[in-house]
């Protein structure tokens, strides 16, 4: 998990089509959960074999993790769930324009790289502009999940979402750390976070029908 790539470096920065969708999922009439930055996948590979109504659909930058997570999803014939290798920033526009408005219903985002210092904060994946994209393309009544075990990433993801005035949190006046798992998957982050008795600091989120400013 640690050994971070720079999406902003060159070869990051070129966009990635997108297979057809019809390629993605058998049934391409079900609603998508979408994570992003999957890492090896093993949340969606879980996710997908317990939720057949729903397709999963995992973006990862780092090649390798998408290789071997893809050969699970092989091995264990699901067809509800891809995984794509790209750098979100730069690939899901076009992606999201190609699935419709109202094919994804669900975001997560989980333990994102919390990219500490200053000067590489520019490198993280929840900037403002890729909230705005995820706004103009969730319907009213779509999911928005975050968690993260790094405090002061998720101060700043929670303003950036509490700025747009374009979500509803699920629960506005909690403690972030005492808002518990809407999923009973774990993420690998989330089992070694666990394993360390730190605590996730966590918030669920809905589309409201405000328009993007
Ligand atoms: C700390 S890991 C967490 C992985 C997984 N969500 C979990 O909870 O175990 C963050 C993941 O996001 C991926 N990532 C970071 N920036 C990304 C980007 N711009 N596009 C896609 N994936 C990205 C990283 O490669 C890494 O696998």
């Amino acid at each position: 998990m640690r050994q971070h790539v720079n999406p902003l470096s060159h070869f990051f920065q070129l966009e990635k089509d997108l297979p057809e969708v019809s390629k993605l999922f058998d049934n391409i009439y079900l609603p998508i959960h979408l994570d992003i930055g999957c890492g090896r996948g093993n949340f969606l590979l879980e996710m997908a074999s317990s939720n057949s109504q729903w397709n999963f659909l995992g973006l990862e930058i780092r090649e390798s993790l998408v290789i071997g997570a893809e050969k699970d999803r092989v091995k264990l014939g699901l067809n509800n769930l891809s995984f794509l290798f790209c750098n979100a920033n730069v690939s899901l526009k076009n992606w999201l324009i190609n699935f419709g408005k109202s094919k994804v219903k669900r975001v997560s985002i989980q333990f994102p790289d919390p990219w500490f210092k200053k000067r590489h904060r520019k490198r993280r994946l929840l900037t403002s502009s890729f909230l705005t994209l995820l706004t103009e393309n969730l319907d009213t009544g779509s999911e928005l999940f975050i968690q993260s075990d790094v405090r002061s990433i998720m101060n700043d993801m929670t303003n950036l979402i509490d700025l747009s005035k374009c979500f509803n949190s699920k629960f506005p006046n909690s403690e972030l750390s005492t808002i518990s798992n809407p999923f009973p998957i774990l993420t690998e982050r989330e089992k070694y976070v666990k394993s360390q008795g730190l605590k996730v600091f966590r918030q669920i989120y809905y589309r409201n029908s405000n328009k993007v400013k």
